[in-house]
């Protein structure tokens, strides 16, 4: 094992980490000639400096290229253990970019033809000549030179589309957005949870994305979707001639995300019989595809999410209780739009914006009493609600401006299944009585949002409602009791 660093002088790269050149060869003599052959094959192509690492099998230069990023890989085709074949198609796995070149003899020419079908990028025979080296060197440079600014590219462009960022300020969702920071440092598998459309899908993702993995793939798993019977095989993967049509080996979407993300989405779903199954493969870190008798070693993450209580389930008999705990290492609940009804003013403008530009409108706003109208809606289905109806309201807008009346008739659908129920038992009663008990349903629903929007700080929501803190106390025993005993 050696690492060398050529034209250390040279700085041009700047900020940019030295091109790394991986030599995989077990014979020594042959080693100092690479070496030699890099040294006078003038690396013109490459600005700043040049590492080299090195290598004697297969094995060694796998382990290294899955602890950091190389550029370019040397490797003779004959090396104890795993041969030079093999390691090019295992490259290939971890890194599709990264161009390899192989060594071999004249008389085995042949490997390197198909070493080259496995993905190789070019050959040089041995016994080494200087100058064929440095030239295939600096075509094999090149490429990897483009690959590489393509992938920042990639990113770039893919960070830059990225716009689906979480947005919330309130106390509750600073929460959340701590736990996702705090989990994508680790490799455990976390459970979320929540109503429909508080963001499961979304959060999941933002744990991908700022993990260390985040450039390796991000796999979702819909548990709910997969037809009856090839569930299975969808996530464990099959081998040819498994069962009628499996005309080729086929790898799992679990396979397909290693050293990435699953995310299992809607989890509750999942039948018990796979359920025994996704446990043996979160317990051992293994897939065995449908037919196979053979398990293949996987590596990545999970998350799961569902928005049915799993606790209950488990109680029922109908979700496992070992694969619960054993999903649940880090658990993020996500609390209702309702409970956090600060974030959605900020949501809105944001969902605003987003939404204009992808029906290429004029930026809409909101007028603050159509906030406000926003603020008092109760959100059954969450963010994905509120959703639907500022894109409804971009729409229909005849103005810059999004008024009050124009979000009101957008919600009073929703509304109006309240409000009929509400009066139904209003009209039972004389008007006087009647319009007693609507202010008093009134006040109680005003002071639970009120005291929603402050976290239940008293204080701030006296102050908030312009009502002095004691008053704003005797008006909570009077009324939020009276909830409560009207619940129990
Ligand atoms: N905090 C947030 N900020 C901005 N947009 C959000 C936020 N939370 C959710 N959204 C948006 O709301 C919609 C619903 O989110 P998502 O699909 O992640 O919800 P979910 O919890 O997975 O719902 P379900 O349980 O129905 O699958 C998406 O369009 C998402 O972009
Ligand atoms: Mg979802």
């Amino acid at each position: 094992m050696a690492s060398v660093v050529l034209n250390p002088i040279a700085s041009k790269r700047g900020e940019r980490a030295p091109f790394t050149i991986l030599v995989v060869e077990d014979d020594p003599s042959d080693t100092e000639l690479v070496l030699h052959a890099l040294e006078q094959a003038e690396l013109k192509a490459i600005e700043g400096e040049i590492e080299l690492q090195v290598r004697s099998t297969a094995e060694g230069a796998l382990k290294l290229l899955r602890e950091r990023s190389v550029d370019l890989v040397l490797t003779d085709m004959m090396l104890p253990g795993m041969d030079g074949l093999d390691l090019v198609s295992k490259i290939q796995e971890i890194e599709r970019d990264l161009p390899v070149l192989v060594m071999t003899r004249v008389s085995s020419v042949q490997t390197a033809v198909d070493a080259m079908r496995r993905g190789a990028y070019d050959y040089v025979l041995k016994p080494l000549n200087a100058t064929d080296l440095g030239m295939r060197l600096h075509k094999a440079i090149r490429i990897s030179e483009i690959l590489r600014r393509h992938a920042s590219l990639e990113r770039i462009v893919h960070q830059g589309l990225q716009h689906d960022s979480l947005i919330g300020s309130s106390a509750k969702f600073q929460g959340v957005l701590r736990q996702i920071r705090e989990a994508a440092q680790v490799r455990s598998t976390v459970l979320i949870t929540g109503e429909t459309g508080t963001g499961k899908g979304l959060i999941a993702r933002a744990i991908h994305e700022q993990s260390h993995e985040r450039e390796k793939p991000f796999q979702v798993i819909d548990c709910t979707t997969f037809p009856e019977g090839m569930v299975e095989s969808e996530l464990f993967g099959h081998v040819r001639g498994a069962f009628t049509g499996a005309i080729a080996d086929k790898p799992g979407l679990i396979e397909l995300a290693n050293g990435g993300t699953v995310f299992l989405d809607e989890i509750g779903d999942l039948p018990l019989p796979l359920q025994a199954k996704l446990l043996r493969v979160l317990e051992e870190n293994e897939v065995r595809p449908v037919g196979g008798t053979r398990s293949k070693r996987v590596d990545m993450r999970f998350i799961a999410a569902t928005n049915q209580n799993l606790e209950e389930k488990v109680k029922n008999g109908s979700f496992r209780k070992d694969l619960y705990y054993r999903l649940a290492v880090v658990s993020i609940p996500v609390p209702p739009l309702r409970e956090r009804v600060e974030d959605v003013p900020a949501i809105a403008r944001h969902l605003l914006e987003q939404l204009g530009r992808e029906m290429g409108k004029r930026q809409c706003y909101l007028d603050p009493s159509a906030t406000a109208e926003l603020t008092a809606y109760s959100w059954p289905g969450n963010v994905r609600e509120l959703r639907n109806v500022v894109e409804r309201a971009v729409m229909l807008a005849t103005s810059d401006v999004i008024t009050k009346a124009e979000i009101r008739a957008l919600l009073s659908t929703a509304r109006q299944d309240d409000s009929d129920g509400a009066l139904a038992s209003y009209a039972g009663l004389p008007y006087m009585e009647a319009k007693e008990k609507a202010l008093e349903d009134f006040t109680g629903a005003y002071l639970k949002a009120k005291l929603a929007m402050y976290e239940g700080h008293i204080t701030k929501a006296a102050e908030a409602s312009g009502i002095p803190r004691q008053h704003f106390s005797l008006l909570m025993k009077r009324y939020l009791d009276r909830e409560e005993q009207e619940n129990s």
